[in-house]
């Protein structure tokens, strides 16, 4: 059989994949139950797919406001600080003592210029540095505190404020992991007017009792929402004409959206050829309270420019996926973050932007409601039954044939595979990327 994606990593072609340990679970068109259920599978890729040899997603800049600033993170099972240090220079630091393992930093987020560890007391500077050790008397000429720093993540590195990780010294550089996806998160920043994003405290924090591959899988399908989410358009379609998310049931493989394969397990699904024009975002969403009073007053105090900041309001009408743990979707970013092999938490952080009247904020805060709130728990039903439905173990497969043999796919000028929003295209993508991975090639 041959795969959809080149083994470059580069970009999704045609050649096939070597495909070692893994090729009798993963094929073409289909992946074996085990890859969500079996522990042993889950503690390599929490290893090897989480940061072990290519790029994770751990934070936005702004959640590190100023000289001093933390916060707790994971790449993949690894407790992380990141630390903002006096000079700016960000750092991801493992959150484990160097004397005896404790967990050095308890807290969510915070400035601090070090981190005592509360078991004996041994203290760090935010750049990981041992500074202090109670009763230095105790340890023999041996003892070198310069060596007794906190661990660092080998590599950090930022785009436009998306901070990533990796433990590979020899990951490629990150803007040629995210190759033509960086142009999707381009847009998706370049929509505030001077390209300010500030992540908010608030942020929906749900959990699953499924893998987080079920998270990942979903992010990028266009199958499902017409089904999955009835209840939310039906109930939209009961308060008005919003058509937001309601293009899905209307056999969408013939409609102007698509679904975009993006190299590294990257995708998108772009739903903004389903509008048309300024003003048609605002339009068309779904019922908000307080929705007419906002649209009155924008109109009335920024006249010839509300169509414009009302459309800034909702959502930007992509779905970006970025391989394996960063979902760009509407106006916030979704982080995957895997527990065990059948329990996930998945965190919405909602933001705001810069350059626009505080008004706009405030509708985008009641936008970044509506979805969580009401089509989420549609979502997380399914990977819940779906991780039962794998405990079957004399029903091995779970399919993503959706798209083979049908000429929907079609690559575009930088390397991307556009094809039919429906196309199970996005699943077959980063498979390719979890082997590479897991198989330990070049990622
Ligand atoms: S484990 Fe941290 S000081 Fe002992
Ligand atoms: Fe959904």
């Amino acid at each position: 059989m041959t795969s959809q994606k080149s083994a470059d990593g580069g970009s999704p072609g045609t050649a096939a994949l070597a495909r070692g340990q893994w090729s009798d679970r993963v094929l073409d068109d289909r992946v074996h139950r085990s890859l969500y259920t079996d522990p042993a599978v889950f503690a390599e890729e929490l290893v090897k797919v989480f940061g072990g040899r290519s790029w994770v997603y751990l934070a936005h800049e702004s959640q590190l406001p100023e000289p001093d600033s933390y916060l707790s993170v994971t790449m993949g099972l690894r407790p992380l600080i990141l630390t903002r240090d006096r000079d700016g220079v960000i750092r991801g630091i493992f959150n484990r003592c160097a004397h005896r393992g404790a967990t050095v930093c308890r807290d969510e987020s915070g400035t601090a210029r070090s981190f005592q560890c509360p078991y004996h007391g041994w203290t760090f500077r935010n750049t990981g540095e041992l500074v202090g050790v109670p009763w230095p008397a105790g340890y023999g000429p041996g003892f070198d505190r310069s060596r007794l720093g906190l661990r660092q993540v080998n590599r950090i590195a930022a785009h436009r404020g998306f901070i990533f990780g990796t433990l590979n010294d020899d990951a490629m550089p990150l803007e040629e992991w995210l190759g033509p996806a960086l142009e999707w998160l381009d847009y998706w920043i370049d929509r505030a007017p001077d390209s300010e994003v500030l992540v908010r405290s608030a942020a929906f924090q749900m959990g699953y009792r499924g893998n987080w591959k079920l998270a990942y899988d979903n992010a990028g399908d266009g199958y499902h929402p017409a089904f999955s989410h009835r209840s939310l358009l039906e109930m939209a379609a009961r308060m008005g004409d919003a058509k937001d998310m309601s293009y899905f049931g209307k056999t969408p493989d013939e409609g102007p959206m698509k679904l975009y394969a993006l190299g590294h397990g990257h995708s998108v699904i772009d739903q903004r050829p389903a509008y048309d024009g300024p003003g048609s975002f605002w339009a068309n969403q779904r019922p908000q309270p307080g929705r007419e009073r906002f649209e009155e007053l924008i109109r009335r105090q920024y006249p010839g420019d509300a169509d414009r900041l009302l459309d800034l309001c909702v959502g930007s009408q992509i779905n970006l996926s970025i391989f394996p743990n960063l979902l760009i979707i509407g106006n916030q970013i979704q982080v995957v973050r895997p527990l065990a092999v059948d329990r996930t938490q998945l965190t919405w952080h909602a933001t705001a932007i810069g350059g626009v009247p505080p008004e706009v904020n405030t509708i985008r805060m009641r936008t970044q409601e509506d979805f969580p709130a009401f089509g989420e728990p549609d979502d997380q039903a399914n990977f819940e039954e779906v991780q039962r439905g794998l405990a079957i173990a004399e029903h091995e497969w779970i399919m993503m044939s959706r798209g083979l043999g049908t000429g929907w796919q079609e690559t575009t000028e930088n390397g991307s595979v556009k094809t039919a929003v429906t196309d199970e295209l996005h699943m077959r993508h980063y498979y390719e990327q979890w082997m590479r991975l897991m198989e330990g090639e070049p990622a």
